[in-house]
């Protein structure tokens, strides 16, 4: 009688036991599933960002004659920035822009200003870059100043910073924006070797590269 009701019993907790099984199963499925679902919907795109103008108003190299080369210079640029995603803000954390030529920093870093940038929002920015005194390698002086003969420049324009992700409530981890926009800068009256004329202007809006990786 007891042998009975322990096997029935046993019988009855091994059902219960595939049935909670399989409950687990496919609700971990589920999980798993809805988990991809938001990440494949929410799954967040670079911002889009593209170099508006390039104004150089001031641009001086000089040799000393010891040897190096300085450079001064005053450029604006103007660069929109655009969140391209439908429910994804951007938090910007820090974002510094520079101008290099030839991969050399020529300017110092400019800090924009941070903050949040909504959903399919557009930001534009304008800051100034300056170089004040700033060396320059012989070889680079000397292709820079045949740039300024041919009356064209062309220099990159570089953003580095740190955004996170924000959706309600939920924010991400920092991720590191990195941001280069070409840019060629055409001179009003080239004057090789001398400080040129003001004025001097970006040819064409020209699109930029931009990658955003995890770690800041
Ligand atoms: C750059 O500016 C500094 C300070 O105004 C000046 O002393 C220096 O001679 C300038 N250099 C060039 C290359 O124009």
């Amino acid at each position: 009688m007891s042998e009975k009701y322990c096997d029935e019993h046993d019988d009855d907790s091994g059902s219960f036991r595939k049935k909670l099984c399989s409950f687990l199963g496919v609700l971990l499925l589920l999980i798993l599933l809805t988990i991809f679902l938001v990440w494949a919907i929410l799954r967040p795109s670079k911002p889009r960002v593209v170099l508006q103008d390039a104004t150089i108003y001031s641009f001086s190299l000089a040799s000393s004659p010891a040897g190096p080369n300085y450079l001064n210079a005053t450029i604006q640029v103007t660069v929109a920035c655009r969140n391209s995603n439908d429910r994804i803000g951007i938090l910007y954390q820090r974002l510094d822009v520079v101008a290099l030529y030839k991969h050399q920093q020529i300017t110092l870093p400019t800090a924009l200003p941070t903050g949040y940038q909504s959903p399919n929002d557009d930001v534009v920015w304008s800051p100034f870059l300056f170089s004040v005194n700033s060396p320059m390698a012989p070889y680079l002086a000397a292709q820079l100043r045949q740039e300024q003969a041919m009356q064209m420049v062309m220099l990159q324009i570089n953003m580095n910073g740190r955004i996170k992700w924000k959706v309600g409530a939920w924010m991400s981890g920092v991720y590191h924006l990195y941001v280069n926009c070409p840019a060629y800068i055409a001179f009003g009256s080239g004057r090789a070797g001398a400080a040129v004329g003001q004025g001097m202007k970006l040819e064409l809006a020209s699109k930029c590269d931009v990658d955003v990786g995890l770690g800041g």
